[in-house]
C-alpha cells in the first residue's frame, strides 16, 4: 500500500513510524514532512499542509491507497472532504466536523445544548459589549479565547480588569490572530489537573487511547509563556478508571451523539482536553486531531496495528475491532530552539547519537537537511520519547537520551513528568 500523511512535525513523525510497522505498507509520502521524517518517508517539501488542491492531485497521481490528515488547518479547510471526493480513503474529520476545534463558539454552544460539562461562558462579537461585560460582571482570573484557530496561542488568562481589557483589544481590535478573533468566548476559570484523552472514533463507536499529560508552559514549574507543548507523559495518573468511566458516560458518548444529531458525525481522532475540577471532569477544549506532543507518548503504547485501526475508522467498523495497549508508561521531552516560543535562531547543526537504546525514539519536529547534515528549522526541534515499565524508567531514559543530543541553543524543561510522579505518590497537585 501507498500511504500519504499530511503534515510535517513530531506528531506526523510518530504517526508515520507507527504506520510503517504494518508489512503491507510500501511507501509513505509526507507532505511536506521534514528533515528527520525523510529517514522514514518520502518527503515532498514543495507541498505544504494547507495546499489542499496540490495534496489531492498528488494523491491521485501517486496511487495513494490511504491518506492521514494530521494537522488542524487542512482539516478545517476540508482536506478530507476533497480527498473523499477524489476517491481517496482517509483518516480525519470533515470540515464540518472539524469545527469542534476550529470554532470555539461552535464547541461551546454544542456542549451547552447537549449538557456536556464545561466552563460557564459568554460569546461576544462586539468588543464594546465584551468590555462592558468584563467591567460589570466578571471575576478574575477569567479566560478569554479567540473563536478560531490561533496556533494554540488564542487563549489568554487575564488576572485583572486591565489585563482583560488588553486581551479583548488584542484579539478583537488589533486582530492579533486575524479573523480568528472576530468572535471571542469569555469563560469561567477552572482549576484541577489537566488530562488529554485522544480517542479513535468512527462517529458511532469510540475507543479512548491511553490518557496523557501535556506540559504547555515554556518554563520549569509551569512558568513562562504557553507553547505548543514542551513534553508529555502517558498514562496520566490523575485519570483513574472511575474518572474514565464518568468521562465516557458524561462527555465522550454525548459528544459523539451530539455531532451525529448536528449532521456532522466525527470520524478520526477526537482529542478531549479535560480538567478534573472539584465538580467533576469538564471539557476545556476539543481538538479535531491527534495532539502534539501527546501522540509521541500515546502511539508508542499502541499494540494493535495503527493502519488497521485507521481503516476501521474510515470504514465505520471500529466497533468490531479490539484495540490493545502495552502496559507501562511513556515520556517525551521536547528539545526546542532557545527563545521559543518567542523568536529564535535556526540553521543550527544537530548531533544525534546513533546508539540510542531500543526503547528510545527521537521524533523530528523542526529540522531540515543542509549539506548532508540536519539543521534546526523550527521552535520545537525534536521530541525524545522513551517507553518503560514505569513512568520513572521512561523519564530516566528520555532525559538520558535528551542530554546526548546537541545543537546550539538547545532548550528543554527539566521537570517533565514531575507532577505525574507526585500524583502517583499520592501527593498534592
Ligand atoms: P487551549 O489552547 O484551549 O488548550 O488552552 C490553553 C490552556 O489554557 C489550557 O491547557 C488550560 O491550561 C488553560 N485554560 C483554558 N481554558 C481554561 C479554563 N476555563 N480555566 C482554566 N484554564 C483554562
Ligand atoms: N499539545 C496540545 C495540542 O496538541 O493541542
Amino acid at each position: 500500500m501507498n500511504l500519504l500523511v499530511v503534515g510535517g512535525g513530531g506528531r506526523e513523525h510518530a504517526i508515520i513510524k507507527k504506520l510503517k510497522e504494518n508489512p503491507q505498507v510500501e511507501t509513505i509520502y509526507a507532505l511536506p514532512g521534514n528533515g528527520g521524517i525523510a529517514a522514514d518517508a518520502v518527503c515532498v517539501p514543495e507541498i505544504g499542509a494547507k495546499d489542499i488542491e496540490k495534496i489531492v492531485d498528488f494523491a491521485k497521481t501517486h496511487a495513494v491507497d490511504f491518506a492521514v490528515v494530521a494537522p488542524d488547518d487542512p482539516l478545517a479547510l476540508g482536506c478530507v472532504d476533497r480527498l473523499h471526493e477524489a476517491g481517496v480513503p482517509c483518516f480525519g474529520p470533515s470540515a464540518k466536523a472539524a469545527r469542534i476545534e476550529a470554532s470555539k463558539v461552535f464547541a461551546k454552544n454544542l456542549m451547552k445544548r447537549y449538557g456536556i460539562p464545561t466552563a460557564r461562558y459568554e460569546v461576544f462579537d462586539d468588543p464594546a459589549k465584551a468590555l462592558a461585560y468584563l467591567r460589570e460582571t466578571a471575576s478574575f482570573p477569567i479566560v478569554v479565547k479567540a473563536d478560531g484557530l490561533a496556533l494554540g496561542k488564542g487563549v489568554l488568562i487575564p488576572q485583572n480588569l486591565a489585563e482583560a481589557e488588553a486581551a479583548v483589544k488584542s484579539i478583537m481590535e488589533d486582530k492579533t490572530f486575524g479573523d480568528s478573533g472576530n468572535e471571542i468566548v469569555v469563560e469561567e476559570f477552572l482549576t484541577g489537573p489537566e488530562v488529554s484523552v485522544l480517542a479513535f472514533t468512527d462517529g458511532k463507536s469510540i475507543v479512548p487511547m491511553v490518557s496523557s499529560m501535556d506540559h504547555k508552559r515554556a518554563g520549569d514549574g509551569d512558568t513562562g509563556l504557553n507553547t505548543g507543548g514542551m513534553g508529555t507523559v502517558a498514562p496520566n495518573p490523575c485519570y483513574t478508571p472511575s474518572i474514565a468511566a464518568e468521562c465516557m458516560e458524561k462527555i465522550f458518548l454525548p459528544t459523539l451523539s451530539a455531532m451525529r444529531v448536528e449532521g456532522c458525525p466525527f470520524k478520526g481522532c477526537l482529542y478531549f482536553g479535560l480538567m478534573l475540577t472539584p465538580d467533576g471532569p469538564k471539557v476545556i477544549e476539543y481538538n479535531c486531531r491527534f495532539g502534539d506532543p501527546e501522540t509521541q507518548v500515546v502511539l508508542p503504547l499502541l499494540k494493535t496495528d495503527l493502519l488497521t485501526v485507521m481503516r476501521a475508522v474510515e470504514n465505520e467498523t471500529l466497533g468490531d475491532l479490539q484495540v490493545e495497549w502495552h502496559s507501562g508508561a511513556a515520556a517525551c521531552v521536547i528539545l526546542a530552539s532557545g527563545g521559543y516560543p518567542g523568536s529564535y535562531e535556526t540553521g543550527k547543526e544537530i548531533t544525534l547519537p546513533q546508539d540510542l537504546p531500543a526503547n528510545v525514539t527521537v521524533y523530528h519536529a523542526g529540522d531540515k537537511p543542509a549539506n548532508g547534515k540536519l539543521v534546526t528549522s523550527g521552535g520545537r526541534v525534536l521530541g525524545v520519547s522513551a517507553t518503560g515499565d514505569t513512568l520513572q524508567a521512561a523519564l530516566r531514559d528520555a532525559y538520558a537520551a535528551a542530554e546526548r543530543i546537541g545543537f546550539e541553543g538547545k532548550y528543554l524543561r527539566h521537570d517533565i513528568g514531575q507532577r505525574a510522579l507526585r500524583a502517583l505518590e499520592g501527593g498534592t497537585w
